[in-house]
């Protein structure tokens, strides 16, 4: 397995309250765990379980209360440029083409020629299924092909660590199908370290090598769970469906 872009992340003993209208609430309650490098983890939970909120601290665009996050054995201290996120709706630039969104992902990278920008951005328009629309304005595609703009763009600067909040939850279940097949591919072969973020257990299921599932509010982990199943699975498969049912018995327990 190639590992030379992964990168381990060590969550240890953390927890998050927050204050609104003089009403302190706990929302994350000492989660610890790890992700190997090259690992592909979701965390999975009930809206309000403090998902997004953990996924911003290993951004290192929130804080840690008390506890720490280590990336790569060191605080959290590494360029931004090295973790890229995700979100639902990803904020491309409507007017302007799906290449030049892609490329804006490659702001960091300084001193390439414009062609060069250009061709890596054609490779990853190319890995999501996208090279044929390179020049099309994002206001004319669809959510599902909007979110592979996103995903290139995010893919782009070849960043060592992807963290995605629910990027596939505001698009069709077709759509998504068949997101999941080309997320599987693109994993494969790129072998990026992967936080990926939902409350779709089968989603879940589907893409992740290993589940850590939340409790409701506060957020706690109560399982973790090795999806031990070969790639190419489905959200249709047996064994995802045995799995989802093992799954939504734990939530249901809480
Ligand atoms: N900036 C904030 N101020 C106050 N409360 C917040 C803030 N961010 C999140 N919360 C609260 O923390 C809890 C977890 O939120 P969040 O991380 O968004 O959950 P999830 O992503 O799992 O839906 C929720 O109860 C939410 O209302
Ligand atoms: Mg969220």
């Amino acid at each position: 397995m190639d590992v030379k872009n992964g990168v381990k992340i060590i969550v240890e003993d953390v927890s998050k309250s927050f204050t609104t209208n003089g009403e302190t609430r706990l929302a994350l309650d000492h989660i610890n765990f790890s992700i190997n490098q090259g690992e592909f983890v979701a965390i999975l939970g009930a809206s309000g379980c403090g998902k997004s909120t953990l996924l911003n601290m290993i951004a290192g665009i929130e804080t840690c209360e008390n506890g720490r996050i280590l990336i790569n054995d060191s605080n959290l201290n590494q360029p931004e440029r090295h973790r890229m996120m995700m979100f639902q709706e990803s904020a491309l630039f409507p007017w302007y083409s799906v290449i030049e969104n892609v490329m804006y992902g490659l702001r960091f990278k300084r001193g390439l020629d414009p062609k060069t920008y250009r061709e890596i951005a054609l490779y990853y328009l190319a890995t999501v299924g996208l090279k044929n629309y390179a020049d099309h304005r994002v206001y004319q595609l669809s959510g599902g092909m909007k979110q592979r703009v996103a995903l290139a763009r995010a893919l782009a600067p070849n960043p060592q660590i992807l963290l995605m909040d629910e990027p596939f939850s505001a698009l069709d279940a077709s759509t998504c199908e068949q997101l999941y097949r080309d997320l599987q591919r693109i994993w494969n072969s790129k072998k990026k370290t992967v936080v990926w973020v939902t409350h779709n257990v089968r989603e879940a299921i589907v893409l992740a090598q290993r589940i850590l599932v939340f409790s409701p509010h506060p957020g706690r982990i109560i399982k973790e769970i090795t999806v031990d199943l070969p790639l190419s699975r489905t959200i249709h498969d047996t064994s995802v469906s045995e799995l989802h049912d093992k799954i939504i018995a734990i939530l249901n327990k809480k």
